[in-house]
């Protein structure tokens, strides 16, 4: 039984289905809210011969496609204008319909190329990881990386409809799913310990559906507070501020996001056990093991401190760091830099 959530943003109602077996269903979803002349399907070329003829085959109108390349390298300006390009070959007019099918970096490319085609066009997003299911694909980010950085260009652009089908995550690598499992338990960390509770389970992967419809909730609630990220949608990012030094130094080639996510979430606890909060870092290492992440930060913690500053430079002297109270209760807490630094070099 497919569950519903709409999310109110600036440019309008995005509506998120999330069930099982909806990928088959697709077209009579997006048909019921859209009325396209033509559907453009932007892919990558892993996800294409798994499930681009799934979703082709049920429009009776001109479907045409962008096949990009799959990985993050190609997360950059030159393959939105490739995008441009297919669609005005394909006739695309401000009335049709661009549909995302993909994980978390098709999603980000197409709807940065939705956003900005003929300064807007409608966006179906359908994520087929489990980070995109239970993040990328809700709340409207979009954007593309630049030799400088990642994420550095973009806007915010809601799709109408995010259709999230689990039955698609059974095709992930192993280590994929578990990157998208270390942003499920952020979530339970910050609101809702039940998600941690499910995720320990033996049979996790049963409760899949529950799981994302859980963290789904928890990101519409965030982002309908905090569309344009100046507050309180800040608190997405428990574990990412270590994590993100971590995965710099490690060029982004020796940790992926999730495993940085990972070992950023356990410096989170050890350093708010340092301040004087409860200790939360050993479940917490229980639960990454069980799920297959690593959980040991292997980096100069100097060099970790310089990676985060550089990164965070716009808050000067403080930074908004996520502190965990309790399973399932947050915090934005400013720290002074050098607090964080001292903090740093004691983990
Ligand atoms: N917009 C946001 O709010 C937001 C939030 C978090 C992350 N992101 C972005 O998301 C991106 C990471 O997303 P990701 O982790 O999904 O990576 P990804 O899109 O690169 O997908 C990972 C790999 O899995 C493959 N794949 C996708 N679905 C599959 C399936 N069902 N079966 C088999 N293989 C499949 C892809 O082809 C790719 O090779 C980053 O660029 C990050 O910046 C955006």
């Amino acid at each position: 039984m497919a569950q519903t959530f709409s999310l109110s943003g600036a440019n309008g109602v995005s509506d998120i289905h999330i069930g099982t077996g909806l990928l088959r269903n697709a077209a009579s979803l997006i048909l019921d809210t859209f009325s396209p002349s033509r559907v453009h399907i932007v892919t990558d070329t892993t996800v294409a011969p798994l499930y681009l003829d799934t979703l082709k085959a049920q429009f009776s109108l001109p479907v045409s496609e962008t096949l990009i390349p799959a990985g993050e390298e190609h997360k950059r300006l030159s393959t939105v204008e490739s995008i441009y390009h297919d669609l005005l070959k394909n006739g695309m007019t401000r009335k049709d319909l661009i549909i995302a099918l993909g994980g978390g970096v098709v999603g980000d490319i197409t709807g940065f190329a939705a956003a900005t085609f003929l300064r807007g066009v409608s966006l179906c997003q359908i994520p087929t990881t489990l980070l995109a299911q239970v993040d990328s694909s809700v709340g409207g980010k979009t954007g593309v990386d630049l030799p400088e950085g990642k994420n550095l260009v973009g806007a915010f652009y809601q799709p109408r409809l995010v259709l999230i089908d689990p039955s698609v995550l059974s095709t992930l690598p192993d280590a994929t799913f578990a990157d998208g499992m270390a942003e499920v338990v952020k979530y339970g960390y910050i609101a809702n310990k039940e998600i941690l509770s499910l995720s320990a389970k033996t049979d996790y992967r049963q409760h899949i559906e529950q799981i994302i419809c859980e963290c789904v909730k928890i990101k519409r609630d965030v982002v309908a507070i905090d569309e344009h990220d100046t507050g309180l949608r800040m608190i997405l990012n428990f574990g990412h501020t270590i994590g993100h030094a971590a995965e710099k130094l490690g060029n982004y080639v020796d940790l992926t996001h999730g495993q940085a996510v990972a070992i950023g979430m356990v410096c989170a606890t050890k350093l708010a056990a340092e301040r004087g909060g409860e200790d939360l870092s050993t479940p917490l290492i229980a639960l990454l093991t069980h799920l297959g992440l690593p959980t040991v930060l292997s980096y100069d913690r100097e060099a970790i401190f310089e990676a985060l500053l550089s990164d965070k430079k716009k808050f000067g002297g403080t930074i908004n760091f996520i502190l965990v109270r309790e399973p399932g209760r947050a915090e934005i807490t400013p720290l002074p830099a050098e607090e964080l630094h001292e903090l740093i070099l004691k983990l």
